[in-house]
């Protein structure tokens, strides 16, 4: 299907993420696009952004074909000798883990089962009696209490720093001749409209930026700037901590796996090479907050003005949440005190899947985003699939999964995020004292 996008047309980007960027670069240095221009509150890497931090995981483990096939293709790219990517990966091996209830890792393995994925399988899974034992053999430095728990071992996998894949991209990006405004001239505070037509942006230095398209790469602030997207998109907040370990007590753990206890969506990664730190975050539910945006509608979001990271408030129960997941993971470490804490932001989709499509209503509006907390391990191809859906020529189950979905297919009573991944408590609405820390 030829494109109806003109390459000489401006287009404008709001958002440096993995998503915006991926995007962009693949528009100006494989499509011939011209006049891309990229806004972002901050120069990427983004400190409040979700596609930020020293760890990201990286599987190729998904209960769902599409995103199994995706991850897969992903994967040979972070893994491939003298790919772009492949210096930003560390292979240590990813463990899921679950309770035999957890119908998640279950639903992984057989997945793995069914499709060819083209990438060579270095998988074992372990009953629940074998799981402690089995992986106390393979990996001596261990510490974490995993009796009870079913797993699926892969040492394909593992984790990627985001921080730098990140920055790579956006010089990959920038040599294509993508252009990059932020700060104040990037913060977008509105979008401008011609009838039923989206014909630039508004920033918060009084520019008006034109644009021929304007798509939104704008991750958990999206519903900030467009009224009618809350059945499809909600923000919330997870929670991640640091702790600090000493050189030689990170040596030990050195060689540890990535893991992820499905059951409590508590996962960790080997203590960071250069700063000994250990993490700790969950993929739940999260927590939402309510802010007033144009037009006085309330929507859960990170504030648009300032930097989120800063404060490194975490709210009680999430803070213990961390905590306890620090015990299960590293007894040994189980009552360090916290060096870092921060809130980090998913923007979910009612059932995971990300949303990348043009406005149903509006011309000249596109969605990249509804990364669900699982977007970041696509960086090598998800500019691709993206651009793909913006061209119109992507498959047709790429487009059906990635699809707007009209208010009335969604049951608001339904929480968000629902493909199966999450564990933990069911989203909470912070109270007013505790967004005010934020
Ligand atoms: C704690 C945490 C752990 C995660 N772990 C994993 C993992 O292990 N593996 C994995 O694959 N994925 C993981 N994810 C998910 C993954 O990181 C995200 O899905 C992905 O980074 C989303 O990218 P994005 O481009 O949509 O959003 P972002 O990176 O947040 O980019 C959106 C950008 O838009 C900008 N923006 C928004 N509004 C405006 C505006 N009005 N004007 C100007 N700029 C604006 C923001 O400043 C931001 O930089 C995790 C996410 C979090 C938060
Ligand atoms: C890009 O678009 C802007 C806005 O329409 C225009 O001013 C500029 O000349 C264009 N640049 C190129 C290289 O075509
Ligand atoms: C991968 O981890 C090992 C062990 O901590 C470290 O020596 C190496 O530098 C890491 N590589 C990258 C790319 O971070
Ligand atoms: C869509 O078209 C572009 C060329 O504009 C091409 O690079 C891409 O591979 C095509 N995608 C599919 C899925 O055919």
């Amino acid at each position: 299907m030829a494109s109806r996008h003109p390459k000489d047309a401006p287009l404008i980007i709001v958002g440096a993420g993995v998503f915006g960027l991926g995007l962009a670069y693949e528009l100006a240095a494989v499509r011939g696009y011209i006049n891309v221009t990229v806004l972002d509150r901050f120069a990427p890497p983004v400190p409040d952004g979700s596609s930020v931090d020293v760890s990201r995981v990286i599987r190729a483990e998904y209960a769902d074909p599409v995103y199994a096939q995706l991850s897969a293709d992903a994967l040979k790219e972070w893994r491939g000798e003298g790919t772009p990517w492949s210096k930003h990966y560390n292979e240590t091996g990813f463990i899921m883990l679950g309770t035999e209830s957890n119908g998640y890792v279950r639903k992984c393995r057989a997945m793995r089962e069914q499709l060819e994925l083209g990438i060579q399988e270095g998988k074992e899974i372990f009953e629940p009696h074998e799981t402690d034992s089995k992986l106390k053999e393979l990996y001596p430095d261990l510490q974490a209490d995993l009796r009870g728990l079913l797993s699926l071992r892969n040492t394909m996998g593992g984790w990627a720093d985001a921080a730098s894949a990140i920055q790579g991209l956006a010089e990959r990006a920038s040599q294509a001749g993508v252009s990059f405004i932020t700060g104040r001239r990037g913060t977008v505070t509105s979008l401008e409209y011609s009838g039923k037509r989206v014909t630039g942006v508004n920033t918060a230095s009084g520019n008006t930026f034109k644009a021929d398209t304007v798509i939104l790469a704008t991750g958990s602030w999206t519903n900030r700037l467009v009224p009618d997207m809350g059945h499809n998109l909600a923000a919330v907040g997870q929670p991640i901590g640091f702790v600090q370990l000493t050189p030689e007590e990170a040596k030990h753990l050195e060689r540890m796996p990535v893991m992820q206890i499905f059951d409590t969506g508590m996962f960790t990664f080997p203590p960071t090479p250069d700063t000994h730190r250990l993490k700790i975050a969950r993929h739940g539910y999260g927590y939402a907050t309510e802010f007033e945006a144009a037009g006085g509608r309330a929507v859960s979001s990170p504030k648009l003005i300032g930097n989120n990271a800063i404060t490194g408030f975490l709210p009680g129960d999430a803070e213990q949440a961390l905590r306890d997941g620090l015990r299960v993971f590293f007894p040994e470490f189980g009552d360090r005190p916290w060096c870092s804490l921060r809130m980090c932001w998913y923007q979910d989709t009612p059932d995971g899947d990300f949303m990348v499509d043009h406005h149903p209503e509006l011309d000249g509006l596109f969605f990249a985003t509804g990364g669900s907390g699982h977007a970041f391990k696509f960086l090598p191809v998800l500019g691709r699939n993206v651009a793909d859906c913006f061209e119109g020529n992507a498959s047709k189950e790429l487009r059906e999964k990635w699809k707007i979905h009209h208010p009335s297919t969604r049951n608001p009573d339904v929480a968000m995020g629902q493909d199966g991944s999450r564990g933990g408590p069911p989203l909470r609405r912070l109270s007013v004292q505790e967004q005010s820390k934020l």
